[in-house]
C-alpha cells in the first residue's frame, strides 16, 4: 500500500463525508443541478445514518497521514431473494459511492478500496457483488472483472404511463 494514505473503515461520524463523495459522485457524473443535488443528499441521509449504525452500510475511506479522507467506497448490504446462483443466499452486496478526491486520482486508491470491499464481500460469503458503473468507474471495474450483467431498466413517465420516446 502506498505510505502516503490507509484505508480505514467509516464510523457514524463519516456520515457527512460519504455525503459529501456522493454528492460529488453524481456531480462529476454531470448532474450539475445543486438543489437536485440537495435532494439526493437529504434522502440518502436517513439510508447511511441507519446502515453505519445497524452494518447494511459499511464505508470503506482512504486516508492521509493528516486524517484527510481523500477517497471512498461504499458497500450496502440489503435483504434481496435468493437465486439458483446462490440459493442460500438472502442477501446482496451493492458497491456505491465510489469517489477520490481530484488532486488524489490516477495514484491507485480506488482500487485499492473496490479490492478491501470485495475481500471483504467473500469473507462475508457473498459469491456476487453488484454496481452500477459510471463512464469513468467502468475501466476500473471491467479491469478488477466486473462484467455486464443483464438487469434492465425503464424510466416511467409520471402519470405511469411508458416514456416512448
Ligand atoms: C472513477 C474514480 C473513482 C477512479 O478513482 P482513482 O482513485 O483515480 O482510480 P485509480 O487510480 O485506482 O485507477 C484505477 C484504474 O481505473 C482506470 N481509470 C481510473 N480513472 C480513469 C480515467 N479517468 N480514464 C480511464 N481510466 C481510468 C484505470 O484503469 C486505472 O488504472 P491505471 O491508472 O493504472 O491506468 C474517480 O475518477 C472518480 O471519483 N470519478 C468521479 C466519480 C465517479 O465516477 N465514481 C464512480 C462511480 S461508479
Amino acid at each position: 500500500m502506498n505510505s502516503d494514505w490507509k484505508i480505514r473503515i467509516a464510523t457514524e461520524n463519516d456520515l457527512d463525508c460519504i455525503l459529501s463523495h456522493r454528492r460529488g459522485m453524481f456531480q462529476e457524473m454531470g448532474f450539475t443541478d445543486a438543489s437536485v443535488l440537495d435532494q439526493v443528499v437529504a434522502a440518502s441521509r436517513g439510508f447511511i445514518e441507519k446502515g453505519l449504525s445497524d452494518g447494511s452500510y459499511r464505508g470503506f475511506l482512504a486516508v492521509t497521514e493528516n486524517n484527510e479522507v481523500v477517497a471512498g467506497a461504499g458497500l450496502a448490504i440489503t435483504d434481496w431473494l435468493a437465486h439458483p446462483a446462490a440459493p442460500k443466499q438472502s442477501r446482496r452486496a451493492y458497491i456505491l459511492n465510489v469517489y477520490t478526491a481530484p488532486d488524489y486520482r490516477r495514484k491507485g486508491i480506488a482500487r485499492v478500496l473496490m479490492q478491501a470491499v470485495l475481500d471483504h464481500c467473500k469473507q462475508e460469503g457473498f459469491i456476487s457483488v453488484w454496481l452500477h458503473a459510471s463512464e469513468y468507474g467502468r475501466p476500473l471495474y471491467e479491469s478488477m472483472g466486473f462484467e455486464a450483467a443483464n438487469e434492465m431498466k425503464i424510466m416511467l413517465k409520471p402519470n405511469g404511463l411508458v416514456r416512448n420516446e
